[in-house]
């Protein structure tokens, strides 16, 4: 079977090398609505209708011709989203999972759907200890039960107007006809090819020739246009129990090896019945009001909205807000987020008291004219705050002890040394009636775990290696069968007076958070446009010695913060110094919608909107 996949696979190969880039984008793209506009990357749009911004351009005008066809957000954010996991394969793509936070205009309310991984009933509180990241990540074992199909499901069935078939129609055309390999695509290619060429199915796919495909090429996907086209056909429970979810199961308990590889491939725990179990599930958003506004999140086990909304109101405490208060605020949320949030069907996430006034005044009061001491210890979101509690005592003492006793850890990530890389990716999406989508969709690292399931044309997700490795008594990610890991992904919507203002997200692993966090204090806080706030230099605290930052954040800002305690290292990507690639929406009123995309980081990404405004807005402060 094996011999069959490589060899159809070697089609692709060489059909993915013929195309001139010029010809590629005349030839694979027919005459349809979103095909009249230019086939041009912009970071910025504005305009009525319905607006969309995606990392890439594919996807930016999947989600806008479904927008066109009469579609609304939710219909426009799963197409996006579909196509995703076609142009940007190695952050997203049916076998992950995602957190996405919608704003329904008919009813006025914020509601979210948990599309995250969940661990097999096999799994061990124990299962990663001692395997170093890298092992874990390129295995079996790390492979979670997919959540992303469930999760387009419920959201279309919920808010949806358009089928699952239809809503994967766009990205079957974009995954049969191909796209235009970018620098992004062919660098994470390149990034990967050491794993990728240890499994038959991935390097068949992903480095035809041997060779990641080359900048312009047009890259086919027909085993994916075949696997989405089926699942559209048969429905996620194809997935969730069925054929496709067998051809899961056996891909990830025998990873296909190349013959010869000395990788050590750890086999997974995933069954049948794990993916017959799963469910996204509708929550409750987090919710926080800051300087007027109301900033909706997703509540664990993503620790994206307890974690910007807690920083949010620590900020609000203060007499005053600068880019110390920002990294000082960061390093207390990051403290209590490490030791407290969870997956709350495992964990009693003491999630009122960490977005609480009182908490929040109670931990901006460590917050002096200099950098505190690193690490900072969690607090005691209990309900019971003082005015101004003294400082805690540092967690290299006898905090260690008291956190084990509450069942929580010092506040300091066990999982710090896992690098925080460009992973993931978010989409935001709005339509002509005013529903608002902001997404985060992920497999974890870039390139997932590197297995390819065979004749698929997907990889599998490494969702596992996002809880804590361990040895870590009481720490609240420790794994858990039918646990969810914790996330950093943070889709965030900001209302005021009731109406969208702003919806805002990034991929970046645990810097998801600073990023968020930064560009909606860039925005409220600090006057800039949306589209400055996102383009600005950024930096990242997360409870750590040294503050991780951008190199132009460093030039402009590092003389000062330095001379204030901080440390600041250059971000590490790759793309070495990025953080983040961030995606927005401003409402600027009377139906304008400003969307956002990164100008430069990850190779820019794209706005769209249904009808352009006459002359964009340069730098929309309002
Ligand atoms: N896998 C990235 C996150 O969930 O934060």
């Amino acid at each position: 079977m094996r011999g069959v996949v490589v060899a159809s696979l070697g089609l692709v190969t060489l059909t993915s090398l013929v195309a001139p880039p010029a010809q590629a984008a005349q030839e694979h793209f027919r005459p349809d609505d979103s095909a009249r506009e230019p086939y041009v990357k912009k970071p910025v749009a504005e305009g009525y209708g319905g607006a969309v911004a995606t990392v890439d351009l594919d996807a930016s005008r999947a989600a806008l011709k479904v927008l066109k066809q009469g579609g609304n957000a939710m219909d426009a954010a799963v197409a996006g989203a579909a196509t995703l996991g076609v142009t940007e394969p190695y952050s997203a793509g049916l076998a992950g999972g995602g957190f996405l936070v919608y704003y329904d205009a008919r009813t006025r309310r914020v509601s979210t759907i948990d599309g995250r991984e969940t661990a097999p009933k096999a799994m061990t509180s124990t299962v990663f200890e001692g395997i170093p990241f890298g092992d874990a990540v390129t295995s079996g074992l790390s492979a979670g039960v997919p959540g992303s199909v469930a999760q387009w499901d419920l959201a279309l069935r919920r808010f949806g107007t358009i089928s699952l078939r239809q809503a994967l129609r766009p990205a079957i055309d974009t995954a049969r006809d191909g796209f235009v390999v970018d620098q992004t695509f062919h660098d994470q290619t390149e990034q990967n090819a050491a794993r990728f060429k240890d499994f038959t199915s991935t390097s068949a796919l992903y480095l035809p020739g041997g060779q990641p495909p080359p900048v312009g090429s047009v890259f086919r996907n027909p085993d994916l246009a075949r696997t989405y086209g089926e699942l559209g056909r048969r429905g996620p429970a194809w997935l969730y129990g069925g054929a496709l979810g067998r051809e899961i199961v056996a891909t990830v308990k025998k990873p296909p090896i190349t013959p010869g590889s000395t990788r050590v491939v750890r086999p997974g725990l995933m069954e049948l019945s794990d993916l017959t179990a799963y469910r996204a599930l509708e929550r409750q958003p987090t919710k926080i009001t800051y300087r007027g506004l109301d900033v909706y999140g997703m509540a664990p086990p993503s620790s994206g909205g307890s974690t910007v909304g807690e920083a949010l109101n620590i900020l609000e405490a203060l007499p005053r807000v600068g880019l110390h208060e920002y990294l000082e605020a960061s390093r207390l949320s990051f403290a209590d987020r490490n030791a407290f949030v969870g997956d709350p069907a495992y964990v009693n996430v003491p999630l009122e008291g960490l977005l609480s006034d009182g908490f929040a005044k109670e931990r901006a009061c460590l917050i002096a004219p200099v950098a505190m001491p690193h690490p900072a210890a969690p607090g005691s979101p209990d309900g019971a705050y003082g005015p101004c509690a003294p400082p805690s005592p540092s967690p290299s003492s006898d905090a260690v002890d008291k956190g084990v006793d509450k069942g929580v850890d010092k506040g300091v990530d066990k999982g710090a040394e896992k690098p925080e890389g460009p992973e993931t990716t978010h989409l935001v999406v709005s339509d002509r009636w005013g529903d608002v989508a902001a997404y985060n969709i992920t497999i974890e690292q870039t390139g997932g775990n590197g297995i390819v399931v065979p004749g698929r044309g997907f990889l599998l997700n490494n969702e596992m290696t996002d809880f804590t490795f361990g040895p870590a008594p009481g720490d609240p990610n420790l794994p858990a069968p039918g646990k969810r890991p914790r996330s950093s992904m943070a889709p965030t919507i900001v209302l005021k007076d009731g109406r969208p203002l702003l919806a805002v997200g990034s991929p970046g692993g645990a810097t998801i958070i600073t990023t968020v966090l930064q560009v909606l204090l860039n925005r409220v806080e600090f006057g800039m446009s949306l589209p400055e706030a996102i383009a600005a230099p950024r930096a990242s605290q997360r409870n750590t010695a040294a503050t991780q930052a951008e190199p132009a954040f460093i030039d402009r800002y590092g003389a000062r913060l330095t001379a204030l305690g901080h440390t600041l290292t250059p971000a590490p990507g790759p793309p070495a110094g990025e953080i983040g690639a961030a995606t927005g929406l401003e409402f600027l009123g009377h139906g304008k919608v400003q969307a956002v995309a990164e100008p430069t980081r990850r190779g820019g990404g794209s706005a769209l909107v249904v009808i352009p405004a006459p002359s964009p807005t340069a730098a929309a402060t309002g």
